[in-house]
C-alpha cells in the first residue's frame, strides 16, 4: 500500500524583491544573477510568520484535496525554520487547522519534502493512516547573511503543501545521506550555556557555492536514473521533472545528463529563488494548478541539500 496525491496548495509571502532592489544592497546585477542562477525575483517575509504561511499551505492543500482537517491521521511538516525549537511547527499546524492527529516535524533541509514522503508512505503501508498531511515551507531570509553577495540572492521564502491519501501511485523513493558540515551549514544561534568552552559560530548560512553545485548535479542526475531503474520504466516514459528549484544551470546541466526533454523540466525558480524544502511541493502546486500535469503522466521528482542529503522519487499523477 502507498499513497495518491489528492491535492496541493502553496503559501509565499506577499513581498517580491527584484534583482534590482537587491543590487542596492550587495554589489551585484540582474544580469549576473540572471545568467548565473535564472532567478528574477524572489518572496521574502516581512508581516507573515512561518505559521501564517504553513497553516495557509495547509488549508489550501485540504482544500484543493476535498478533506477536512478532522479526517487527517498525521501531519508532516518539512522545515529547518519552525517557529520555535519545540513545539514542532507540525503541533502549530495542527492546533490552527483543527486537526486531531500526530503531529512531528522533519528536517532534511531542502531535501525535506521527499524526506516527508518516504517517511508517510511508511504509514500508509502500515495501514496506520487514510489521510496524511504533508508541510514543506521555510523562511531562510532570517538567517541569510545579507552582506554576502554570493549567497543572499539565491533564497526566498514560501512552500507549500500536499494532502496523501491511498493509492499506489508513489512507483519508487530513494533518499540518500553523506554527512557533511564544511559545504553548506547554518549553525545555530547563541548557546545559553555558562558553562559551554566551544566557540560558537555564526548563525548564518555558509556556503561553498561550486562543492554544492558539483553535488548537487550528480545528485540530481543518480537520484532521478535510481528512481526511474526501480520505477521499472524508461527514462522517455517521464511526462514531467519537478526538480529542486536552486539553480537553473544546476536543472538544465542534470536534465543534459539524464537525456531527458529540458522542456519537461517544470520550472518557477525565476519567481521564488531557492525555497529550501518548500522547493519541490511549490512547484508541484504551480504545475497542478496551470493544468502541465495530466491524469496518469508519470513525474519524477528530486531534491538535494545541506546534509548533504538527497531525494528522489517517481510518480503517477492521478488528480
Ligand atoms: C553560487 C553559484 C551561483 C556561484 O556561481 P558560479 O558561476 O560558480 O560563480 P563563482 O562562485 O565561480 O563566482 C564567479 C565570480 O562571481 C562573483 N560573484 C559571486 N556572487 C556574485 C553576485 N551575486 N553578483 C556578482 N558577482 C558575484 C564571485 O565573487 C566571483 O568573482 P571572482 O571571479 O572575481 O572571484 C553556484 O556555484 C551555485 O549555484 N552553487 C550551488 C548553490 C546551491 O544550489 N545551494 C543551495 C543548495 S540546496
Amino acid at each position: 500500500m502507498g499513497f495518491t496525491i489528492l491535492g496541493t496548495g502553496k503559501a509565499v509571502p506577499e513581498y517580491v524583491m527584484t534583482n534590482d532592489e537587491l543590487s542596492t544592497m550587495v554589489e551585484t546585477n540582474d544580469e549576473w544573477i540572471r545568467t548565473r542562477t535564472g532567478i528574477e525575483e524572489r518572496r521574502i517575509c516581512k508581516k507573515e510568520t512561518i505559521t501564517d504561511l504553513t497553516v495557509e499551505a495547509a488549508n489550501n492543500a485540504l482544500q484543493n484535496a476535498g478533506i477536512q482537517a478532522s479526517q487527517l491521521d498525521l501531519i508532516i511538516c518539512s522545515t529547518m525554520r519552525g517557529e520555535n525549537i519545540t513545539p514542532s511547527q507540525a503541533c502549530i499546524i495542527q492546533r490552527e487547522i483543527g486537526a486531531d492527529c500526530p503531529a512531528f516535524d522533519v528536517n532534511a533541509a531542502c531535501s525535506g519534502f521527499i524526506y516527508a514522503l518516504d517517511i508517510a508512505d511508511g504509514y500508509f503501508a502500515r495501514k496506520k493512516v487514510k489521510h496524511v498531511l504533508i508541510v514543506s515551507m521555510d523562511n531562510l531570509s532570517n538567517i541569510i547573511d545579507w552582506t554576502d553577495r554570493s549567497t543572499c540572492v539565491l533564497f526566498g521564502d514560501g512552500g507549500a503543501a500536499v494532502v496523501l491519501g491511498e493509492g499506489d501511485d508513489l512507483l519508487s523513493i530513494n533518499l540518500t545521506s553523506v554527512g557533511n558540515d564544511e559545504v553548506l551549514l547554518i549553525p545555530h544561534g547563541t548557546n545559553s550555556s555558562p558553562f559551554y568552552e566551544h566557540e560558537e559560530k555564526r548563525a548564518v548560512l555558509h556556503m561553498m557555492g561550486g562543492e554544492v553545485y558539483k553535488f548537487a548535479v550528480n545528485a540530481m542526475s543518480a537520484g532521478i536514473r535510481k528512481s526511474v531503474s526501480d520505477a521499472g520504466i524508461e527514462m522517455s516514459d517521464i511526462d514531467c521533472v519537478i526538480p529542486h528549484q536552486a539553480n537553473m544551470r544546476i536543472i538544465n546541466a542534470s536534465a543534459k545528463n539524464l537525456g531527458i526533454d529540458r522542456e519537461k523540466f517544470f520550472c518557477n525558480i525565476q519567481h521564488y529563488g531557492n525555497t529550501s524544502s518548500g522547493s519541490v511541493p511549490l512547484a508541484l502546486d504551480e504545475a497542478n494548478h496551470a493544468g502541465v500535469l495530466k491524469k496518469g503522466d508519470i513525474v519524477a521528482m528530486c531534491a538535494f541539500g545541506a546534509g548533504l542529503t538527497s531525494g528522489s522519487c517517481v510518480i503517477r499523477w492521478n488528480k
